[in-house]
């Protein structure tokens, strides 16, 4: 391994000692030079795969950013060139990262509308299962939703809750790190056409994109605050529930009141099994079952 993949962008900041380097960030820059012919391979497998698949299973506002950013015009893309559209629309950035951040500094980028994408990609022995996210999953995964207004939107109002739920407790970040999970990983929109993906874990994979609304195994589920900041998950399978919003909009708006209280009562309460269906639930579907793995939610 040579050094092309140490930080090289710095950003700097205003602190007591001066103006100094942050290397905390833990932003480097693409190393896009150094991609080989199979990286761009592997990203032209998936992106085929998924694009196949996707149209009638993910929403319409996934598709038209995959379009927009030209996500399928021949190897892995340039985050300079995906910013420019970026830019033009809400504003986000895409960073690239070695990968998973620490909490406080994921949710700090957010809070700034960055998007830290891994910028190395998977090999091709790992095209149907990977145990951290890479430059698939983070790109063709969550980069395409950034280009709705609303969705850009909720996603820098989590980032700033996440910094407030930091401040609180490692209680209060683990509820809203389930939010997270059933939203912005697994989450399911019910629209005019019928039930579609909207989550960044289940776009990014093929057998997922095909299990969460073929199956009749796991549980379809409306959304609910509370609900879902109380509800353990999956990491090791599929999930067993999915939980389904109507709109962007209703996610923003159900996430916009201060989750201080709710993280002070959700305390008090056992947190339901990834499986489990309530009596209070909207069941879209109850699921059989089949399949699953009894324990081990996160
Ligand atoms: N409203 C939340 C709070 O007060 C912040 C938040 C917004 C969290 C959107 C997630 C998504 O903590
Ligand atoms: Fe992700």
């Amino acid at each position: 391994m040579d050094n092309t993949n140490t930080p090289r962008r710095v950003e700097h900041q205003q602190t007591d000692r001066g103006y100094v380097p942050v290397y905390a960030t833990g932003v480097v820059e693409q190393p896009w030079d150094n991609y080989t012919r199979t990286d761009h391979e592997v990203w032209d497998t998936l992106f085929k795969r998924q694009r196949e698949l996707l149209p009638g299973r993910a929403c319409k506002e996934f598709l038209a950013g995959v379009e927009r950013f030209g996500l399928g015009d021949g190897g892995i893309p340039k985050f300079a060139d995906l910013n420019k559209v970026l830019g033009e629309t809400t504003g986000w950035e895409l960073v690239a990262v070695e990968g998973l951040l620490p909490d406080e500094v994921f949710f700090d980028h957010l809070a700034n509308r960055r998007f830290p994408v891994s910028w190395w990609i998977r090999k091709p022995d790992q095209l149907d299962y990977l145990s951290e996210p890479d430059l698939f999953h983070d790109l063709f995964g969550h980069v395409p939703l950034l280009l709705n207004p609303v969705f850009a939107d909720y996603m820098q109002a989590y980032g700033r809750g996440g910094m407030k739920a930091f401040a609180i407790g490692p209680e209060a970040l683990m509820n809203l790190t389930r939010l997270y999970w059933y939203t912005v990983e697994f989450g399911l929109i019910n629209t005019d056409e019928g039930m579609r993906i909207y989550g960044a874990g289940i776009v990014s994979s093929k057998g997922e994109s095909i299990y969460c609304l073929d199956s009749a195994a796991p549980n379809r589920i409306g959304f609910g605050l509370e609900r879902v900041m109380n509800t353990r998950y999956r990491i090791d399978t599929f999930q067993q529930t999915y939980f389904v919003i109507n709109s962007f909009e209703q996610l923003f708006d159900a996430t916009r009141p201060d989750f201080t209280p709710i993280y002070a009562e959700l305390k008090s309460h056992e947190a339901h099994a990834a499986a489990e269906v309530l009596a209070s639930d909207r069941v879209f579907n109850r699921g059989t079952r089949e399949g699953f793995v009894q324990g081990g939610d996160a």
